[in-house]
Protein backbone atom coordinates (compact mmCIF):
# COMPACT_ATOMS: atom_id res chain seq x y z
CA UNK A 1 0.00 0.00 0.00
CA UNK A 2 1.01 3.10 -0.60
CA UNK A 3 0.60 7.00 0.89
CA UNK A 4 1.26 10.27 0.11
CA UNK A 5 1.89 12.63 3.03
CA UNK A 6 1.97 16.45 2.36
CA UNK A 7 3.33 18.77 4.95
CA UNK A 8 1.02 22.02 4.12
CA UNK A 9 2.04 25.85 4.11
CA UNK A 10 4.55 26.03 1.32
CA UNK A 11 3.55 28.43 -1.03
CA UNK A 12 3.84 26.73 -4.73
CA UNK A 13 5.65 28.81 -7.34
CA UNK A 14 6.94 28.34 -10.78
CA UNK A 15 5.97 26.46 -14.20
CA UNK A 16 4.53 23.06 -14.68
CA UNK A 17 3.48 21.09 -17.95
CA UNK A 18 -0.01 19.47 -18.00
CA UNK A 19 -0.01 15.99 -19.36
CA UNK A 20 -2.35 14.31 -21.81
CA UNK A 21 -5.93 13.73 -21.78
CA UNK A 22 -6.56 9.99 -19.84
CA UNK A 23 -10.37 10.23 -21.00
CA UNK A 24 -9.92 11.24 -24.30
CA UNK A 25 -7.13 8.83 -24.81
CA UNK A 26 -9.19 6.07 -23.82
CA UNK A 27 -11.75 6.53 -26.41
CA UNK A 28 -8.97 7.18 -28.52
CA UNK A 29 -7.67 3.71 -27.91
CA UNK A 30 -10.42 1.55 -28.53
CA UNK A 31 -11.05 3.35 -31.79
CA UNK A 32 -7.16 2.19 -33.17
CA UNK A 33 -9.25 -1.23 -33.14
CA UNK A 34 -10.73 -0.33 -36.26
CA UNK A 35 -7.78 0.39 -38.43
CA UNK A 36 -6.35 -1.80 -40.87
CA UNK A 37 -2.94 -1.01 -39.96
CA UNK A 38 -0.81 0.02 -37.01
CA UNK A 39 -1.80 4.08 -35.05
CA UNK A 40 0.06 5.68 -33.33
CA UNK A 41 -1.32 8.50 -30.79
CA UNK A 42 0.79 10.77 -28.84
CA UNK A 43 0.61 12.98 -25.79
CA UNK A 44 -1.44 9.76 -24.09
CA UNK A 45 -0.53 10.30 -20.00
CA UNK A 46 1.47 7.20 -18.36
CA UNK A 47 -1.11 6.60 -15.60
CA UNK A 48 -2.89 3.30 -14.69
CA UNK A 49 -6.25 3.52 -16.11
CA UNK A 50 -4.19 3.31 -19.95
CA UNK A 51 -2.08 0.49 -18.68
CA UNK A 52 -5.33 -1.27 -18.11
CA UNK A 53 -6.53 -0.58 -21.47
CA UNK A 54 -3.61 -1.67 -22.91
CA UNK A 55 -3.90 -5.06 -21.26
CA UNK A 56 -7.67 -4.99 -22.58
CA UNK A 57 -6.61 -4.52 -25.67
CA UNK A 58 -4.12 -7.15 -25.18
CA UNK A 59 -6.68 -9.51 -24.22
CA UNK A 60 -8.34 -9.38 -27.42
CA UNK A 61 -5.16 -10.17 -28.95
CA UNK A 62 -4.08 -7.09 -30.35
CA UNK A 63 -0.53 -5.18 -29.73
CA UNK A 64 -0.46 -2.50 -27.71
CA UNK A 65 2.84 -0.63 -26.56
CA UNK A 66 3.05 2.46 -24.56
CA UNK A 67 6.36 3.71 -24.76
CA UNK A 68 7.41 7.95 -23.30
CA UNK A 69 3.32 8.81 -23.91
CA UNK A 70 3.36 7.14 -27.33
CA UNK A 71 0.75 4.60 -27.74
CA UNK A 72 1.10 1.89 -31.04
CA UNK A 73 -2.24 -0.06 -31.23
CA UNK A 74 -1.49 -2.99 -34.32
CA UNK A 75 -4.86 -4.44 -34.09
CA UNK A 76 -3.70 -7.48 -36.40
CA UNK A 77 -4.39 -10.27 -33.87
CA UNK A 78 -7.51 -8.61 -33.00
CA UNK A 79 -10.25 -11.55 -32.43
CA UNK A 80 -13.62 -11.92 -30.87
CA UNK A 81 -13.40 -12.84 -27.31
CA UNK A 82 -14.99 -12.09 -24.27
CA UNK A 83 -13.87 -8.67 -22.26
CA UNK A 84 -13.50 -10.30 -18.98
CA UNK A 85 -15.15 -8.80 -15.52
CA UNK A 86 -11.90 -8.96 -13.84
CA UNK A 87 -10.99 -6.59 -15.90
CA UNK A 88 -13.62 -4.36 -16.61
CA UNK A 89 -14.63 -4.07 -12.60
CA UNK A 90 -11.31 -2.01 -12.65
CA UNK A 91 -11.54 0.46 -15.01
CA UNK A 92 -15.36 1.33 -16.12
CA UNK A 93 -14.13 2.52 -19.79
CA UNK A 94 -13.34 -1.12 -21.15
CA UNK A 95 -16.59 -1.20 -22.17
CA UNK A 96 -15.11 1.28 -25.08
CA UNK A 97 -14.51 -2.02 -26.81
CA UNK A 98 -18.32 -3.11 -26.58
CA UNK A 99 -18.21 -1.16 -30.37
CA UNK A 100 -15.33 -2.42 -32.23
CA UNK A 101 -15.68 -5.89 -31.53
CA UNK A 102 -19.11 -5.78 -32.47
CA UNK A 103 -18.97 -3.61 -35.70
CA UNK A 104 -15.80 -6.08 -36.92
CA UNK A 105 -16.74 -9.32 -35.78
CA UNK A 106 -20.76 -8.97 -35.78
CA UNK A 107 -20.76 -9.86 -32.13
CA UNK A 108 -19.03 -9.59 -28.87
CA UNK A 109 -18.93 -10.24 -25.33
CA UNK A 110 -18.21 -7.74 -22.60
CA UNK A 111 -18.57 -7.94 -19.04
CA UNK A 112 -21.37 -5.41 -18.03
CA UNK A 113 -20.04 -2.69 -15.54
CA UNK A 114 -20.96 -3.06 -11.86
CA UNK A 115 -21.17 0.27 -9.76
CA UNK A 116 -18.26 2.44 -8.22
CA UNK A 117 -18.04 4.71 -5.65
CA UNK A 118 -19.62 7.62 -7.01
CA UNK A 119 -22.50 6.08 -8.48
CA UNK A 120 -24.56 3.41 -10.43
CA UNK A 121 -23.23 4.16 -13.54
CA UNK A 122 -25.41 2.64 -15.61
CA UNK A 123 -25.08 1.63 -19.47
CA UNK A 124 -28.49 1.62 -20.70
CA UNK A 125 -27.74 4.50 -23.24
CA UNK A 126 -24.81 2.58 -25.08
CA UNK A 127 -26.94 -0.05 -25.34
CA UNK A 128 -29.87 1.73 -27.12
CA UNK A 129 -27.48 2.83 -29.46
CA UNK A 130 -26.23 0.02 -30.37
CA UNK A 131 -29.50 -1.83 -30.37
CA UNK A 132 -30.86 1.27 -32.99
CA UNK A 133 -27.64 0.41 -34.91
CA UNK A 134 -29.37 -3.17 -35.30
CA UNK A 135 -27.30 -5.06 -32.18
CA UNK A 136 -29.49 -7.71 -30.93
CA UNK A 137 -28.40 -7.51 -27.22
CA UNK A 138 -29.10 -9.44 -23.82
CA UNK A 139 -27.54 -10.18 -20.41
CA UNK A 140 -26.11 -13.27 -19.73
CA UNK A 141 -24.22 -14.61 -16.21
CA UNK A 142 -23.12 -10.74 -15.85
CA UNK A 143 -21.79 -10.54 -19.60
CA UNK A 144 -23.81 -8.05 -22.31
CA UNK A 145 -24.24 -10.15 -25.55
CA UNK A 146 -24.65 -8.53 -28.35
CA UNK A 147 -25.12 -9.76 -32.02
CA UNK A 148 -25.41 -8.14 -35.20
CA UNK A 149 -25.45 -11.29 -37.91
CA UNK A 150 -26.50 -8.84 -40.67
CA UNK A 151 -23.87 -5.71 -40.03
CA UNK A 152 -24.48 -2.45 -38.14
CA UNK A 153 -27.10 0.36 -40.09
CA UNK A 154 -26.92 3.74 -39.42
CA UNK A 155 -29.54 5.25 -37.78
CA UNK A 156 -31.27 8.21 -35.66
CA UNK A 157 -30.48 7.73 -32.05
CA UNK A 158 -31.62 10.13 -29.33
CA UNK A 159 -29.86 10.10 -26.08
CA UNK A 160 -31.96 10.35 -22.77
CA UNK A 161 -28.77 11.47 -20.76
CA UNK A 162 -26.10 13.78 -22.55
CA UNK A 163 -23.89 10.44 -22.03
CA UNK A 164 -19.73 11.27 -22.60
CA UNK A 165 -19.84 6.92 -22.90
CA UNK A 166 -22.75 6.40 -24.93
CA UNK A 167 -21.43 8.78 -27.22
CA UNK A 168 -18.36 7.29 -27.73
CA UNK A 169 -19.18 4.10 -27.60
CA UNK A 170 -22.20 4.83 -30.89
CA UNK A 171 -19.95 6.45 -32.80
CA UNK A 172 -16.92 3.68 -32.44
CA UNK A 173 -19.48 1.54 -33.93
CA UNK A 174 -21.21 4.27 -36.49
CA UNK A 175 -18.63 4.93 -38.48
CA UNK A 176 -17.94 1.00 -39.84
CA UNK A 177 -21.97 0.83 -40.20
CA UNK A 178 -24.00 1.12 -43.72
CA UNK A 179 -25.38 4.42 -44.07
CA UNK A 180 -26.04 7.48 -41.94
CA UNK A 181 -25.87 7.73 -38.32
CA UNK A 182 -27.37 11.06 -36.23
CA UNK A 183 -26.32 11.20 -32.25
CA UNK A 184 -29.11 13.57 -30.92
CA UNK A 185 -28.57 14.59 -27.76
CA UNK A 186 -24.89 13.88 -28.08
CA UNK A 187 -21.92 14.65 -25.50
CA UNK A 188 -20.19 17.88 -26.10
CA UNK A 189 -17.10 17.11 -23.98
CA UNK A 190 -13.84 18.26 -25.68
CA UNK A 191 -12.79 14.19 -25.57
CA UNK A 192 -15.56 13.52 -28.13
CA UNK A 193 -14.16 16.23 -30.26
CA UNK A 194 -10.72 14.73 -30.01
CA UNK A 195 -12.00 11.03 -30.91
CA UNK A 196 -13.75 12.64 -33.64
CA UNK A 197 -11.22 14.52 -34.97
CA UNK A 198 -9.02 10.83 -34.56
CA UNK A 199 -11.71 8.82 -36.03
CA UNK A 200 -11.74 11.63 -39.13
CA UNK A 201 -8.07 11.20 -39.83
CA UNK A 202 -8.75 7.33 -40.01
CA UNK A 203 -10.74 7.77 -42.78
CA UNK A 204 -14.15 8.39 -40.90
CA UNK A 205 -16.74 11.20 -41.98
CA UNK A 206 -17.95 12.57 -38.49
CA UNK A 207 -19.44 15.73 -38.29
CA UNK A 208 -20.53 17.98 -35.90
CA UNK A 209 -18.56 17.08 -32.43
CA UNK A 210 -18.43 19.19 -29.92
CA UNK A 211 -22.29 20.05 -30.40
CA UNK A 212 -25.25 17.54 -28.96
CA UNK A 213 -26.04 16.74 -32.85
CA UNK A 214 -23.26 14.53 -34.47
CA UNK A 215 -23.44 12.82 -38.29
CA UNK A 216 -21.59 10.35 -38.98
CA UNK A 217 -21.76 8.60 -42.68
CA UNK A 218 -20.32 5.31 -42.50
CA UNK A 219 -17.43 3.83 -44.07
CA UNK A 220 -16.26 0.20 -45.88
CA UNK A 221 -13.06 0.46 -43.90
CA UNK A 222 -10.54 2.98 -41.87
CA UNK A 223 -6.60 3.60 -42.28
CA UNK A 224 -4.63 3.82 -38.87
CA UNK A 225 -5.02 7.08 -37.12
CA UNK A 226 -1.73 9.37 -36.63
CA UNK A 227 -2.92 11.58 -33.50
CA UNK A 228 -1.89 14.04 -30.86
CA UNK A 229 -4.65 13.75 -28.00
CA UNK A 230 -5.56 17.01 -26.26
CA UNK A 231 -4.43 18.37 -22.90
CA UNK A 232 -6.13 16.59 -20.08
CA UNK A 233 -8.36 19.68 -18.69
CA UNK A 234 -9.32 18.11 -15.30
CA UNK A 235 -5.64 17.77 -14.73
CA UNK A 236 -4.85 21.28 -15.73
CA UNK A 237 -7.66 22.19 -13.76
CA UNK A 238 -6.20 20.48 -10.46
CA UNK A 239 -3.22 22.38 -11.29
CA UNK A 240 -5.09 25.63 -11.25
CA UNK A 241 -6.72 25.02 -8.22
CA UNK A 242 -3.01 24.19 -6.37
CA UNK A 243 -1.92 27.41 -7.26
CA UNK A 244 -4.90 29.54 -6.25
CA UNK A 245 -5.46 27.54 -2.63
CA UNK A 246 -1.81 28.08 -2.05
CA UNK A 247 -1.86 31.39 -2.71
CA UNK A 248 1.17 30.43 -5.43
CA UNK A 249 2.43 32.12 -8.34
CA UNK A 250 2.55 29.18 -10.90
CA UNK A 251 2.61 28.78 -14.61
CA UNK A 252 0.81 25.87 -16.40
CA UNK A 253 1.71 25.19 -20.11
CA UNK A 254 -0.19 23.32 -22.12
CA UNK A 255 -3.41 25.01 -20.65
CA UNK A 256 -6.64 24.09 -22.57
CA UNK A 257 -7.90 27.77 -21.45
CA UNK A 258 -11.06 27.33 -24.09
CA UNK A 259 -11.90 23.90 -22.63
CA UNK A 260 -11.71 25.21 -18.68
CA UNK A 261 -13.94 28.17 -19.20
CA UNK A 262 -16.31 27.44 -16.36
CA UNK A 263 -13.42 26.82 -14.24
CA UNK A 264 -12.16 29.94 -15.17
CA UNK A 265 -15.10 32.34 -14.79
CA UNK A 266 -15.68 30.88 -11.24
CA UNK A 267 -12.53 31.61 -10.52
CA UNK A 268 -12.40 34.99 -11.23
CA UNK A 269 -15.30 35.35 -8.82
CA UNK A 270 -13.49 33.68 -6.24
CA UNK A 271 -10.61 36.00 -6.54
CA UNK A 272 -8.22 34.23 -8.99
CA UNK A 273 -6.76 35.37 -12.02
CA UNK A 274 -6.23 32.98 -15.06
CA UNK A 275 -3.56 34.95 -16.59
CA UNK A 276 -2.79 34.11 -20.29
CA UNK A 277 0.82 33.87 -20.81
CA UNK A 278 3.44 32.87 -23.49
CA UNK A 279 2.27 30.29 -25.87
CA UNK A 280 -0.43 28.08 -24.52
CA UNK A 281 0.36 28.54 -21.07
CA UNK A 282 -1.18 30.76 -18.06
CA UNK A 283 -0.24 32.22 -15.08
CA UNK A 284 -2.80 32.04 -12.03
CA UNK A 285 -2.27 34.60 -9.83
CA UNK A 286 -4.44 34.92 -6.53
CA UNK A 287 -5.70 38.95 -6.62
CA UNK A 288 -6.58 38.69 -2.87
CA UNK A 289 -6.16 37.61 0.71
CA UNK A 290 -9.34 35.90 1.45
CA UNK A 291 -10.95 33.64 -1.75
CA UNK A 292 -14.76 35.13 -1.90
CA UNK A 293 -17.30 32.24 -1.57
CA UNK A 294 -18.45 31.11 -4.81
CA UNK A 295 -21.41 28.15 -5.66
CA UNK A 296 -21.21 25.77 -8.29
CA UNK A 297 -23.34 23.38 -9.82
CA UNK A 298 -21.69 20.34 -12.17
CA UNK A 299 -23.45 19.79 -15.50
CA UNK A 300 -22.46 18.36 -18.67
CA UNK A 301 -19.72 20.65 -20.85
CA UNK A 302 -19.66 23.24 -21.13
CA UNK A 303 -21.02 23.09 -17.35
CA UNK A 304 -18.96 23.42 -14.52
CA UNK A 305 -17.60 19.51 -14.73
CA UNK A 306 -17.87 17.32 -12.15
CA UNK A 307 -13.96 15.96 -12.14
CA UNK A 308 -13.53 19.28 -10.37
CA UNK A 309 -16.33 19.06 -8.06
CA UNK A 310 -13.97 17.81 -5.18
CA UNK A 311 -10.99 19.70 -5.71
CA UNK A 312 -13.26 23.15 -6.15
CA UNK A 313 -15.02 22.28 -2.84
CA UNK A 314 -11.53 21.88 -1.00
CA UNK A 315 -10.82 25.98 -2.37
CA UNK A 316 -13.48 26.89 -1.10
CA UNK A 317 -13.03 25.39 2.41
CA UNK A 318 -10.59 28.55 2.20
CA UNK A 319 -13.06 31.06 1.26
CA UNK A 320 -14.17 33.78 3.68
CA UNK A 321 -17.99 32.65 3.88
CA UNK A 322 -20.73 30.31 2.96
CA UNK A 323 -20.71 28.52 -0.37
CA UNK A 324 -23.06 25.40 -2.13
CA UNK A 325 -21.30 22.87 -4.41
CA UNK A 326 -23.83 21.02 -6.16
CA UNK A 327 -23.29 17.54 -8.06
CA UNK A 328 -26.06 17.12 -10.28
CA UNK A 329 -24.39 14.46 -12.52
CA UNK A 330 -23.02 11.40 -10.06
CA UNK A 331 -25.16 11.01 -7.36
CA UNK A 332 -22.78 9.61 -4.39
CA UNK A 333 -19.83 12.24 -5.14
CA UNK A 334 -19.53 13.40 -1.81
CA UNK A 335 -17.31 10.79 -0.20
CA UNK A 336 -14.34 13.36 0.18
CA UNK A 337 -16.60 15.55 2.53
CA UNK A 338 -16.43 12.99 5.53
CA UNK A 339 -12.43 13.04 5.11
CA UNK A 340 -12.25 17.19 4.72
CA UNK A 341 -14.43 17.23 7.54
CA UNK A 342 -11.61 15.32 9.36
CA UNK A 343 -9.29 18.24 8.45
CA UNK A 344 -11.50 20.99 10.52
CA UNK A 345 -13.40 21.69 7.89
CA UNK A 346 -17.26 22.95 8.08
CA UNK A 347 -19.53 20.70 5.74
CA UNK A 348 -22.84 19.55 5.52
CA UNK A 349 -24.56 17.87 2.93
CA UNK A 350 -28.35 17.96 1.89
CA UNK A 351 -28.84 15.93 -0.91
CA UNK A 352 -26.92 17.00 -4.21
CA UNK A 353 -26.02 20.22 -2.51
CA UNK A 354 -23.11 20.39 -0.11
CA UNK A 355 -23.19 23.64 2.04
CA UNK A 356 -19.24 24.84 2.85
CA UNK A 357 -18.53 27.26 5.44
CA UNK A 358 -14.97 28.49 4.65
CA UNK A 359 -12.63 30.11 6.53
CA UNK A 360 -11.66 27.67 9.23
CA UNK A 361 -8.26 26.55 9.74
CA UNK A 362 -7.22 22.77 8.02
CA UNK A 363 -5.41 21.02 10.03
CA UNK A 364 -3.37 18.02 8.86
CA UNK A 365 -4.66 14.57 9.56
CA UNK A 366 -4.90 10.70 8.25
CA UNK A 367 -7.50 10.96 5.10
CA UNK A 368 -8.38 8.07 2.55
CA UNK A 369 -9.46 8.50 -0.83
CA UNK A 370 -12.12 6.78 -2.48
CA UNK A 371 -11.81 7.77 -6.35
CA UNK A 372 -9.62 9.44 -8.60
CA UNK A 373 -10.56 12.96 -8.34
CA UNK A 374 -11.37 12.84 -4.17
CA UNK A 375 -7.78 12.05 -3.70
CA UNK A 376 -6.86 14.80 -6.30
CA UNK A 377 -9.27 17.22 -3.55
CA UNK A 378 -7.32 15.91 -0.42
CA UNK A 379 -4.22 16.31 -1.73
CA UNK A 380 -5.24 19.88 -2.46
CA UNK A 381 -6.54 20.25 1.03
CA UNK A 382 -2.90 18.73 2.27
CA UNK A 383 -1.13 21.84 0.63
CA UNK A 384 -3.21 24.42 2.87
CA UNK A 385 -3.95 22.71 6.37
CA UNK A 386 -1.37 22.97 8.95
CA UNK A 387 1.10 20.33 9.44
CA UNK A 388 0.99 16.84 8.02
CA UNK A 389 -1.96 15.22 5.79
CA UNK A 390 -1.52 11.24 4.89
CA UNK A 391 -4.01 10.05 2.39
CA UNK A 392 -4.07 6.66 1.77
CA UNK A 393 -5.79 4.28 -1.12
CA UNK A 394 -3.72 6.68 -3.28
CA UNK A 395 -3.80 3.96 -6.24
CA UNK A 396 -6.97 5.88 -7.13
CA UNK A 397 -4.69 9.11 -7.73
CA UNK A 398 -2.35 7.00 -10.02
CA UNK A 399 -5.73 5.74 -12.06
CA UNK A 400 -5.47 9.35 -14.01
CA UNK A 401 -2.79 11.68 -12.73
CA UNK A 402 0.40 11.70 -14.54
CA UNK A 403 3.18 12.21 -11.66
CA UNK A 404 1.14 14.73 -9.73
CA UNK A 405 3.62 14.73 -6.59
CA UNK A 406 6.12 14.97 -8.82
CA UNK A 407 4.98 18.15 -10.54
CA UNK A 408 3.55 19.30 -7.13
CA UNK A 409 7.18 18.88 -5.44
CA UNK A 410 8.70 21.05 -8.69
CA UNK A 411 6.42 23.89 -7.68
CA UNK A 412 7.58 23.80 -3.92
CA UNK A 413 5.31 21.68 -2.47
CA UNK A 414 6.61 19.81 0.43
CA UNK A 415 5.00 15.70 -0.51
CA UNK A 416 6.06 11.91 -0.70
CA UNK A 417 5.06 9.09 -1.32
CA UNK A 418 5.43 6.56 1.17
CA UNK A 419 5.41 2.53 -0.04
CA UNK A 420 5.00 0.33 3.04
C1 LIG B 1 -17.14 10.07 -18.25
O1 LIG B 1 -17.77 8.97 -17.59
C2 LIG B 1 -15.79 10.23 -17.59
N1 LIG B 1 -15.04 9.00 -17.76
C3 LIG B 1 -15.98 10.56 -16.12
O2 LIG B 1 -14.69 10.83 -15.58
C4 LIG B 1 -16.83 11.83 -15.99
O3 LIG B 1 -17.11 12.07 -14.62
C5 LIG B 1 -18.14 11.65 -16.75
O4 LIG B 1 -17.89 11.27 -18.12
C6 LIG B 1 -18.98 12.91 -16.76
O5 LIG B 1 -18.27 13.97 -17.33
C7 LIG B 1 -14.41 8.75 -18.91
O6 LIG B 1 -14.42 9.54 -19.85
C8 LIG B 1 -13.63 7.49 -19.01
P1 LIG B 1 -21.53 9.58 -18.56
P2 LIG B 1 -19.04 8.26 -18.24
O7 LIG B 1 -21.94 8.38 -19.31
O8 LIG B 1 -18.92 8.26 -19.71
C9 LIG B 1 -25.85 8.78 -16.68
C10 LIG B 1 -12.94 10.68 -14.01
O9 LIG B 1 -12.83 11.09 -12.84
N2 LIG B 1 -25.90 7.66 -17.64
O10 LIG B 1 -21.40 10.87 -19.30
O11 LIG B 1 -19.25 6.99 -17.53
C11 LIG B 1 -24.86 8.53 -15.57
O12 LIG B 1 -25.43 7.78 -14.53
C12 LIG B 1 -14.21 10.00 -14.51
O13 LIG B 1 -12.03 10.79 -14.87
C13 LIG B 1 -27.07 6.96 -17.81
O14 LIG B 1 -28.09 7.23 -17.15
O15 LIG B 1 -20.17 9.29 -17.80
C14 LIG B 1 -24.49 9.95 -15.18
O16 LIG B 1 -25.47 10.44 -14.30
C15 LIG B 1 -15.17 9.69 -13.40
N3 LIG B 1 -27.10 5.93 -18.71
C16 LIG B 1 -24.57 10.72 -16.49
O17 LIG B 1 -25.35 9.92 -17.37
C17 LIG B 1 -26.01 5.60 -19.47
O18 LIG B 1 -26.12 4.68 -20.28
C18 LIG B 1 -23.23 11.02 -17.15
O19 LIG B 1 -22.52 9.79 -17.35
C19 LIG B 1 -24.83 6.32 -19.29
C20 LIG B 1 -24.79 7.34 -18.36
Amino acid sequence: METMVIRGGRRLQGTVTASGSKNASLAIMAACLLADGTSRVTNVPDVQDIRTMCTMLEILGARARMQDNVFTLDPKGFASRPAPYELVKTMRASIYVLAPLLSRFGKAQVALPGGCAIGQRPIDQHLKGLEALGAQVSLEHGYIHTAAPHGLKGADIYLDVASVGATVNIMLAAVLAAGKTVIDHAACEPEIVDLAEGLNRMGADIKGAGSSRIEIKGQRQLGPMEHRVITDRIEAGTLAVAGAITAGDITIRSFPGRHLTALEKKLGEAGVEVVPAAGDAVQIKRLQERLAPVDIVTLPYPGFPTDLQAQWMALMCLAAGRSVVTETIWENRFLHVAELKRMGADIQIEGSNALVRGGALLSGAQVMASDLRASAALILAGLVAEGETTVSRIYHLDRGYEQLEEKLASLGADIQRIRE
